[in-house]
């Protein structure tokens, strides 16, 4: 069983991002599960709190990061870049340094994002590399999913609503899946 953790970067109740990420639980291949894992308690980085030690929610996550064969990021876009609220998840997930290698180090990371603009997240997904970079995983550039207009595709709740859009998700994450397999 190949197991991926996804992660929505997004704390809005009725998410865009949270409903992709949900949709993409119930569109994985056959012999694959994803596994959501929450942002919600994860506090603001602050050194003088790592100082402290790691707060248990950023413990969880990385131990939740690590033991899966791949990390799905389903990100928003925020001024054309990531929005804070995720960034900071990473940061923490990134200290200490020595850990990194645990935690990123030739992971396997797709990044996929959807927003209510014409563009869905292109921007964001594409400053997603540099930080990928740095933190050495391995960034799968085989398969693209930007999702457009959400408002027109998602319902009142947040759930995926659309079957082009779910059937281009399956794409993606069957593609995903494979590139990990093979890896
Ligand atoms: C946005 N939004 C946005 N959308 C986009 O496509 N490009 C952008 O640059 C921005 N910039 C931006 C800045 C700020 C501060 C906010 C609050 C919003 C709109 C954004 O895509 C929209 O609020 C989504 O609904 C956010 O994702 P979730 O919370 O639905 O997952």
């Amino acid at each position: 069983m190949t197991i991926l953790v996804g992660l929505s970067g997004s704390l809005r109740h009725h998410s865009f991002n949270s409903g992709l990420l949900r949709a993409a639980v119930e569109e994985m291949p056959d012999g694959a599960r994803l596994d959501i894992g929450s942002i919600a308690d994860v506090p603001l980085y602050n050194g003088d709190v790592e100082a402290e030690g790691i707060p248990a929610a950023v413990i969880r996550l990385k131990d939740q990061v690590a033991a899966a064969d791949g990390l799905l990021l389903v990100t928003p876009e925020y001024n054309n870049g990531i929005p804070g609220v995720f960034k900071n998840v990473i940061d923490w997930l990134s200290r200490p340094s020595s850990d990194i290698a645990r935690i990123f180090g030739g992971k396997a990371v797709g990044v996929i994002g959807t927003s209510p603009g014409r563009f869905g997240t292109l921007s964001a997904q594409t400053a997603w590399l540099p930080v990928l970079r740095t933190l050495e995983a391995d960034h799968w550039s085989g398969g693209r999913l930007v999702v457009s207009d959400a408002s027109a595709l998602f319902d009142g709740s947040g759930d995926l609503a659309d079957g082009a859009t779910r059937a281009r998700l399956r794409k993606y994450l069957a593609g995903f899946v494979a590139h990990i397999q093979r890896t």
